[in-house]
């Protein structure tokens, strides 16, 4: 049985190339056995997946990321569940530290699909118990999981990376649009900072990114935006060259899903951004960027999931 779990046996988590870094990490601190699957592509771009491992009566997690292949990695993800139903784990919780299609979590334009609706069913079709994911975009997408569900919270890893770098500036934390609101004001929480948001608008056809200049008072102080992505880089690099315009004096930043895709980084150099935290939720593509392990949380959450599925109930 693994260390510390409550009538949980033999806990195993399964990985794939870059979600192994994550998962050894929570391994470790659950006391658990962590093993990478074998894979390949199959000369027609299929993928094969392969677990050498033992699974019979356990307690098993399959870890893979969504990024930097987000429909290979939601099709692997299956395969590792499903081969996992096969090896006769006693349970099987999907653990994707980036959620793929998560951001098409409404019908924005008619004709399109819940694309995270179809991808968290089509997870539990395959077979899995349980769903966990570090910061989803939107929280209520996790309701879609016919199943126990947990969002992992990387805020406090954040603010104990970040602490070091603020000194003794005034603090305010920002985020770069209301819906990333709740992510500012737990942040803002840890640090004992102020927070805000700023009003960004997306063109819903050409993804174009605008952020309106709002009345806050930052003059002086260290502003950490905080969001769940970086993907071009468009929302970053306007929000912080805007803040450092308003009369911040320094811009730091705390992401959690790194993507930085294209020119990206070339956008965040030129932005005036001093610093990026990012979680290891994705492989890091900045060598300036900064990475904060999030096996730790990660492995509390899926404590959590993996006693409920066990049956062992907290004391209150
Ligand atoms: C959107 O609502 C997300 O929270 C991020 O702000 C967005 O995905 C960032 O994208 P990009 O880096 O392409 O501007």
């Amino acid at each position: 049985m693994a260390a510390g779990l409550q009538g949980v046996p033999g806990l195993l988590l399964v990985c794939r190339g870059p979600a192994c870094g994550i998962a050894r990490s929570a391994a470790r601190a659950l006391g658990a056995e962590a093993v990478e699957a074998q894979g390949k592509l199959f000369p027609d771009a299929e993928s094969y997946v392969r677990i050498d491992a033992e699974a019979r009566g356990r307690a098993a997690v399959a870890v893979v990321t969504g990024f930097p292949e987000p429909s290979r990695s939601v099709v692997e993800e299956m395969l590792l569940v499903e081969a996992l139903r096969g090896l006769g784990a006693a349970s099987v919780t999907a653990f994707m530290p980036y959620t793929p299609y998560s951001r098409q979590d409404r019908r924005f334009l008619r004709g399109e699909p819940v694309s995270i609706r179809a991808v968290l069913r089509g997870l539990a079709a395959a077979g899995a118990d349980a769903y966990a994911t570090v910061d989803i975009h939107k929280p209520y997408s996790l309701d879609w999981f016919p199943g126990p569900a947990a969002n992992i919270d990387p805020s406090p890893v954040f603010a104990e990376a970040l602490r070091p770098l603020l000194g003794g500036d005034t603090v305010y934390v920002v985020a770069p649009d209301r819906g990333a609101l709740p992510r500012a004001h737990r942040l803002a929480e840890r640090l004992g900072a102020a927070f805000d948001y700023l009003e960004k608008t997306r063109d819903r056809v050409t993804g174009e990114v605008t952020i309106k200049p709002k009345t806050l008072d930052v003059s002086g102080a260290a502003v950490v935006l905080v969001d769940d992505i970086v993907s071009t880089g468009g929302t970053l690099a306007k929000a912080a060259r805007l803040l450092l315009e308003a009369g911040a004096k320094r811009v730091l930043a705390a992401v959690t899903h790194c993507l930085l895709v294209g020119n990206a980084v070339e956008k965040l150099e030129q932005s005036g951004l001093e610093t990026l935290v990012c979680g290891n939720t994705v492989e890091p593509r900045w060598e300036k960027a900064r990475t904060a392990d999030l096996g730790p949380v990660a492995a509390e959450a899926l404590r959590g999931l993996v006693e409920r599925l066990h049956g062992y109930e907290k004391e209150l």
